[in-house]
């Protein structure tokens, strides 16, 4: 059958995306799959009303013309068309952080406290609540797109500026003074596999934008941890990623305080990058999936 790699799209992340996707285009036909390019939703749907479209390899990541945040996921369901990843539920979820983060609690999964920021918030007495620092972040983008750091309170408003920018709501976290880790997941059915966790160690006091997809000097080691911590790390990954609705494949992102060394889940991205930058493709290296392997693994989970 005919692959379509969908990527690109609408998002903030349209750059990302069309990187993971050459990436995953170039791989998926190394292996022989008759695998072509489609970059947006719009495009898409008119690939499958012209019946050139078998299965979708998504990696269009984001929200609002990205496809992490369920409508392509519904899309594709109503039009029967078999595609990677997580469902409309698991992506609509995960696409949110704020709603992640509840369903996490409710289960007794670690995650920082955070508050709803909403219009007219006092944000400084929120602020103060939490104990600064604190992150402010829009609850549905990717890649740290519109996510500040901070310190005292000369730098809220504007951190809260830049997170309005952005749709859908914000919130505002503890900051979790420690390690930045994340893990991937395979899921093959009901089976979920949690690939070596990795440490990040930006150059830059975060992870930010620039540490993941531009700088050289950002350092990452894989695994991440040793020991009990890595077995419990990859644990917490497949329960938040189960507790998420999540399938097929994902990213859980994992903070470790460096005082207490326990862990908080962040978030999980359900189509994570695939660029040369990325963490997912390493974590797959480091147990011997190469990357055109691992983009195999991913397109089976359309298969059933
Ligand atoms: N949102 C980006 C693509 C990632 O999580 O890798
Ligand atoms: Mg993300």
């Amino acid at each position: 059958g005919r692959v379509a790699v969908l990527m690109g799209g609408t998002s903030s992340e349209r750059e990302v995306s069309l990187d993971s996707g050459r990436n995953v285009l170039e791989a998926l036909q190394s292996k022989g799959v008759n695998a072509f390019a489609i970059d947006g939703i719009d495009a898409l749907v008119d690939a499958i009303r012209d019946g050139r479209v078998d299965r979708v390899f998504n990696i269009l990541h984001g929200n609002k013309g990205g496809g992490e945040d369920g409508v392509l996921q519904g899309l594709l369901e109503a039009l029967r068309v078999p595609y990677t990843g997580s469902g409309v539920l698991g992506s609509a979820l995960s696409m949110d952080k704020i709603r992640t983060k509840q369903v996490w609690l409710s289960l007794g999964l670690p995650t920082p406290r955070y508050v709803r920021l909403q219009k007219g918030d006092d944000v400084h007495a929120a602020a103060h609540d939490l104990g600064l620092p604190v992150i402010v972040k829009p609850s549905c983008e990717g890649s740290s797109v519109g996510v500040s750091r901070v310190r005292d309170d000369a730098g809220l408003d504007e951190a809260v500026a830049l997170a309005a920018r952005y749709p859908g709501e914000m919130l505002m976290e503890q900051l979790i003074v420690g390690d930045e880790l994340t893990v991937a997941v395979i899921a093959n059915g009901d089976d979920y596999v949690a690939l070596p966790s990795i440490r990040i160690v930006p150059k830059g006091e975060w992870y930010d934008y620039n540490a993941k997809y531009i700088a050289e000097d950002t350092q990452y080691l894989c695994p991440g941890l040793e020991g009990a911590a890595e077995d419990e790390i990859r644990r917490i990954a497949v329960d938040a990623f189960k507790a998420a609705g999540c399938a097929g494949w994902g990213r859980v992102d994992v903070m470790r305080d460096r005082t207490s060394g326990r862990f908080y889940l962040l978030e999980v991205n359900t189509a994570p990058g695939m660029t040369s930058h990325s963490l997912v493709p390493k974590a797959a290296r480091q147990v011997g999936i190469e990357f055109a392997d691992l983009c195999w693994r991913v397109l089976e989970s359309s298969f059933d």
